[in-house]
Parts: structure tokens; sequence; C-alpha cells
């Protein structure tokens, strides 16, 4: 699908379809749920079609999540060698809440017309692990709030879309009601939310959680396959690929 002057093609054709041509570039949009969900494997879909285009990805790690296996297997199904995409990839790893500030706080400087995207996978992880030894959690909260504003400031500034992505938790006794990590902190910041739903028999569900022009609440279904994800059957209302 080709790129159009306010969106990015996600390098997924049913995310595509739901999202009207992909990722709005002036915003954050954050992609969350569970363990194994595909937020990863969206991140990685979205690099590839950055790369192709000839573009550069700045992907901030913060949990070791990246594969270069998983790249190479989506890669080769492209048709791309995984060595030439690795090229356009500029990794950010930082280790603490506060590097992870401090690489946010670069990327103000480094941004400019060859960048076409950014990744953070994903946002609070560290921010989990600062909140367990610091006992300021407002500190802590103002802090998460200020890297949301780096990014949306980037995305707003310079067109360069910003994905992020996010894990949830469960409140005790309410099995199927999930919470975002940073809570509002990420749902107000972020102009698009898409949850991850992992379905009783293996599927995806991708629900839109939030959106500045489209309808709430539309929903995908597909599966990760080796070559990245593919819409299923299951998915009502959408023309399949
Ligand atoms: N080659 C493959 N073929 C099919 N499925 C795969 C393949 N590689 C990984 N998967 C599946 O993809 C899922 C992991 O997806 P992904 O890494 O995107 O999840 P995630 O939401 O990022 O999870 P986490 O929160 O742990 O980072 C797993 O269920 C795994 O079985
Ligand atoms: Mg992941």
């Amino acid at each position: 699908m080709g790129e159009s002057d306010n969106k990015l093609p996600s390098g997924s054709r049913i995310l595509d379809v739901m999202l009207e041509g992909g990722y709005e570039k002036d915003i954050v949009t954050t992609i969350y749920g569970p363990a194994g969900s595909g937020k990863t494997v969206l991140c990685l879909l979205c690099t590839l079609n950055v790369s192709i285009s000839g573009k550069k990805v700045i992907y901030v790690d913060s949990e070791g999540g990246f594969s270069i296996e998983r790249l190479k297997q989506i890669s080769s199904h492209m048709g791309q060698d995984y060595k030439k995409v690795l090229d356009t990839i500029i990794f950010l790893m930082p280790t603490s809440f506060d590097e992870q500030k401090k690489s946010f706080e670069k990327l103000r400087g480094i941004v400019n017309e060859k960048i076409g995207l950014i990744v953070v996978d994903t946002i609070a992880m560290l921010y989990r692990l600062e909140l367990g030894k610091n006992e300021e959690v407002y500190e802590v909260n103002r802090e998460l709030s200020k890297q949301i504003a780096y990014l949306t400031e980037i995305a707003r500034k310079n067109l360069i879309p910003v994905l992020i992505t996010n894990q949830v938790y469960t409140d005790f006794g309410e099995k199927d009601k999930v919470n975002i990590v940073g809570g509002d902190i990420l749902k107000y910041g972020s102009k698009c939310l898409l949850e991850l739903q992992i379905t009783p028999n293996g599927n995806r569900r991708c629900i839109l959680r939030k959106h500045r022009s489209i309808a709430e609440e539309k929903e995908i279904l597909f599966k990760i396959v080796e070559g990245g994800v593919i819409g299923t059957k299951e998915s009502k209302g959408f023309k399949l690929f």
C-alpha cells in the first residue's frame, strides 16, 4: 500500500485496512497487550516497511525484545536481506528509566528527514522498575509524562510517527479487564490506542480503542506466522488479503 502524506503503512495489510492507510505520522500510537500478543511483531513489520522505503528507523529497545532471528524470518518472507535492513536501524538500548529519558532527549537532536519511524518497545518496562525502587510515585509519573511529551513533540514537529508498545496488568477479580501500565499518562499522551488480545483459539485480536478520525471499537483478527501477521477469516467486515 502506498504512503500518503499523513499516514505510514503499518507493514500489515489488514491493519492498514482498519487504520485506513496506516499509523498517523504526527502522533504517538500505543500498542498494548499481554506477553506474546504481537506487539513486537507489529513494530518489526512497520520497521521493515520503512526500511524498504529507504528511510531509517530509530528503535528504542528497553527490554531486549528485539530478535535478529525474528527480523531475519520476516525480512526473508518479504524478499529482503535482513543485513541491509539492520543497517537502516539505529538502536538505542536504555537500561534505566533515567537513561530512557536521556535517549528521548537525544532524539530531539538527531531526528531529520531521513528518519521514517521511531519505535519504543516497550515504554513502561523501565518505568515499572523505577516505581519499584523509587518511593516518589508522583515524581516517577511526572517523568513518564515528560518522556511522552518529548515523543509527542518529535512526532508533531517532524511528522515522524512514534510507535510505542506497552504492557498490561489485570485487576484482582477482574480477569477480562486489562489496565495499561502507566495508565492515563499513556492514554492521554497517545492519540491512537490499539489493544491486542490473544483469543482462546490462539489468534490475535486488535481493537481500535482510540483514534482521532476513525470510529472506535473496530477490530480485526489475525494470526502470527513466520512471515509476520495475516488476517483471518473471522475478521468480518474487512476485505482480506
Ligand atoms: N516464526 C514464527 N511463526 C509463528 N509464530 C511466531 C513465530 N515467531 C514468533 N511467533 C509467535 O509470536 C508471538 C510473540 O509475538 P511478539 O514477540 O510480537 O509478542 P509481544 O506482544 O511483543 O510479547 P512480549 O510482551 O513478551 O514482548 C509468540 O506467540 C510466538 O509464538
Ligand atoms: Mg515484545
